[in-house]
């Protein structure tokens, strides 16, 4: 079985566990989104029909959540802290980096082989380790450009030894 049907007959599980409840939506596109990585456009129309909703509605509901994705987003994502301090302290030159690192701008996000997506978040609540990152989960405080940089090889060799 290939790889796509297998994702769509989990869709289809998540949907049967949920009792295919219009009041359980966001639980279903939630795991949905952990299965692929994000929600593509198909699967959002294959659910609203499996519970009885229009597509737009469900559109709806995935667009105005921001935990929800339509893009597909890389295997790792970089979270660099734009708030007030990490700003102050340098998350400019930071971000700077990656994107030149991995061929990334403000309207492209992720890199073209999906190993990177970058976003910003406004505060993590970390603040006295100005400025931190966020890199596949691990908190890095007192960020520099060649920090990430670093991190950055290094989730690319975890990816060459796998
Ligand atoms: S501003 Fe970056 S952790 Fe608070």
């Amino acid at each position: 079985m290939e790889n796509k049907e297998i994702k769509f007959l989990q869709v289809q599980q998540i949907i049967e566990s949920h009792e295919a409840k219009v009041s359980h939506l966001i639980a279903i596109l939630q795991e949905t989104q952990a299965v692929y990585g994000y929600l593509p456009k198909e699967v959002l129309t294959y659910i609203a029909t499996a519970i009885g909703i229009s597509p737009a509605t469900v559109l709806g509901v995935a667009t105005f959540y921001s935990q929800f994705s339509l893009i597909p987003k890389g295997k790792y994502i970089i979270r660099v802290c734009d708030g007030t301090a990490c700003h102050v302290r340098g998350s400019e030159p930071i971000m700077m980096a990656v994107r030149k690192e991995l061929g990334l701008t403000a309207d492209k996000p992720t890199s073209d082989d999906l190993m990177f997506t970058l976003e910003t978040v406004s505060c993590l609540g970390a603040c006295g380790l100005a400025p931190v990152v966020v890199a596949d989960e691990e908190v890095h405080g007192q960020m520099t450009p060649d920090g990430i940089l670093e991190v950055i090889k290094k989730l690319k060799t975890a990816v060459t030894d796998n």
